[in-house]
C-alpha cells in the first residue's frame, strides 16, 4: 500500500509500505476512506515530536471502511463504516475508568505517533472496540473526519474546560483549525458575545460567519485594550488559549474579569510568565488539558442531526496520492487561505 512516511525533520515522503495487519487480539485493520492534515503534523516535521521516527506513517484522524477484525472485537464487523479517534483508549486501566483517554496507559496519542497512522491506503488501529465509532447513515463522512481531533479538542479543552455558560463573553485567542472548533461549539450554550483575536484578517472574517461578534487583529490593534472597550472594562468571562505562544497565554490572563475561566488547548514550547501579582484576587482558574475524546459520542449527535456544520471548516479537497502537495497547501495556510483539506482514497 502507500503510505505518508515521514523521515526525520523536514523529510516526508508517499512511499511504498506493507499493508498493515492484525498484531493484537483487539485490533482493526481500516482502510481509510478519508483522512486529513493536522497543525500537529507540521510541529512533528519541524522536528518538535523527537519520539517519532524515521519511517512513521503520520495521520491520526480520519474515516474508513472495516477491513478485518481482531479475535477480541465484538462492537465492529468487516465493512462497517468507522470514524477513527486520534486517542486510542484500552477502556481499562486508570485512566479510561476516570474517562482520561489521552493518558490512557497502553494508547493515549499513540496514532501517527508512536504507531503507524491515518495517512495512508490503511491503518491498524488498536483498542478497536473502544477507540472507534459508528458513522450513522446519511452521515456526511468528511464532516465525520472533523471529529477524529479538533471538535473534541476545540470543545473539551476550550468550552468545556472554560465552563462557558449563557450570556457569558468568551474570547479566543487563535481562529485556526482549534480555535473554530471551540467557536462552533461554544454556542451549544449561548454565550451573549465570542471575541475572535488572531493577526490573519482572512480567518478573522471567515469567523464572523461562524458565529463570532467581534474580531481583533492583535498585530494591528491593543487586543487588551480593545477586549475592555468591548466589555465595559470588565474583562471576558472565558478566555480561550488556541494558538500555543507565551504572547496569547499572557493576553488570555490581561483580559480575564473576576471568577473567570482561561482554558488553554495550545501546545506550549516555552515557558510563559504567570501574572500572579495582578491575577492573585480575581478568583480566576486556569485550566490545561491533553484531549480526551470523552466527548465524541456526544459531538457525534450534534454533527449527525446538523446542529453544527463543521464542513464549513473544510477549505481543499485533494485526492490521497496527492498528499505531498495538500501538505504544501496546509503549510502555507495563509498564502492559500486553508483552514482544513480532506484527502479521499479512491
Ligand atoms: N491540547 C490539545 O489536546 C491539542 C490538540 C490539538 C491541537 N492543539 C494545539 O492547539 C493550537 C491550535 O491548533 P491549530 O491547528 O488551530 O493551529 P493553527 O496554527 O492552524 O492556528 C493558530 C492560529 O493562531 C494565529 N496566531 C499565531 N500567532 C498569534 C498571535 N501572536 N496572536 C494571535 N493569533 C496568533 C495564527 O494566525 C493561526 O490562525 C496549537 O498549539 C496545537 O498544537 C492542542
Ligand atoms: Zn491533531
Ligand atoms: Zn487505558
Amino acid at each position: 500500500m502507500k503510505a505518508l512516511v515521514y523521515h526525520g525533520p523536514g523529510k516526508k515522503s508517499w512511499d511504498e509500505k506493507p499493508k498493515p495487519t492484525i498484531t493484537e487480539a483487539t485490533d482493526a485493520i481500516v482502510k481509510i476512506y478519508k483522512t486529513t492534515i493536522c497543525g500537529t503534523d507540521l510541529h512533528i516535521l519541524k522536528g518538535d515530536v523527537p519520539e517519532v521516527t524515521d519511517g512513521r506513517i503520520l495521520g491520526h484522524e480520519g474515516v474508513g471502511i472495516i477491513e478485518e477484525v481482531g479475535t477480541a472485537v465484538t462492537n465492529f464487523k468487516k465493512g462497517d463504516r468507522v470514524l477513527i479517534s486520534c486517542i486510542s483508549s484500552c477502556g481499562k486501566c486508570d485512566y479510561c475508568k476516570k474517562g482520561m483517554y489521552s493518558h490512557c496507559e497502553k494508547g493515549g496519542w499513540i496514532l501517527g505517533h508512536l504507531i503507524d497512522g491515518t495517512q495512508a491506503e490503511y491503518v491498524r488501529t488498536p483498542f478497536a472496540d473502544t477507540s472507534l465509532y459508528h458513522i450513522p447513515e446519511n452521515t456526511d463522512e468528511e464532516a465525520m473526519v472533523m471529529l477524529s481531533d479538533i471538535l473534541p479538542t476545540g470543545f473539551e479543552c476550550g468550552v468545556l474546560n472554560g465552563h462557558v455558560k449563557p450570556g457569558d463573553t468568551v474570547a479566543i485567542v487563535g481562529a485556526g483549525p482549534i480555535g473554530l472548533a471551540a467557536l462552533l461549539t461554544a454556542q451549544f450554550y449561548t454565550p451573549a458575545a465570542i471575541i475572535m483575536i488572531d493577526v490573519d484578517d482572512y480567518r478573522l472574517e471567515q469567523t464572523k460567519t461562524f458565529g463570532a461578534t467581534h474580531t481583533i487583529n492583535s498585530e494591528k490593534e491593543d487586543a487588551a485594550a480593545k477586549v475592555l472597550s468591548i466589555t465595559e472594562n470588565k474583562g471576558v468571562d472565558v478566555a480561550i488559549e488556541a494558538v500555543g505562544v507565551p504572547a496569547t497565554f499572557e493576553l488570555c490572563q490581561s483580559i480575564i474579569t473576576a471568577g473567570g475561566h482561561i482554558a488553554n488547548i495550545g501546545v506550549h514550547g516555552k515557558s510563559a510568565v504567570l501574572h500572579l501579582e495582578t491575577l492573585w484576587s480575581k478568583n480566576i482558574t486556569i485550566t490545561t488539558r491533553l484531549v480526551d475524546t470523552v466527548t465524541t459520542p456526544m459531538l457525534l449527535k450534534t454533527v449527525s442531526s446538523k446542529k453544527i456544520d463543521p464542513t464549513k471548516l473544510i477549505t481543499h479537497h485533494f485526492n490521497l496520492n496527492d498528499i505531498v502537495n495538500a501538505y504544501d497547501t496546509f503549510q502555507n495556510a495563509a498564502r492559500d487561505k486553508t483552514l482544513k483539506v480532506i484527502l479521499t482514497n479512491e
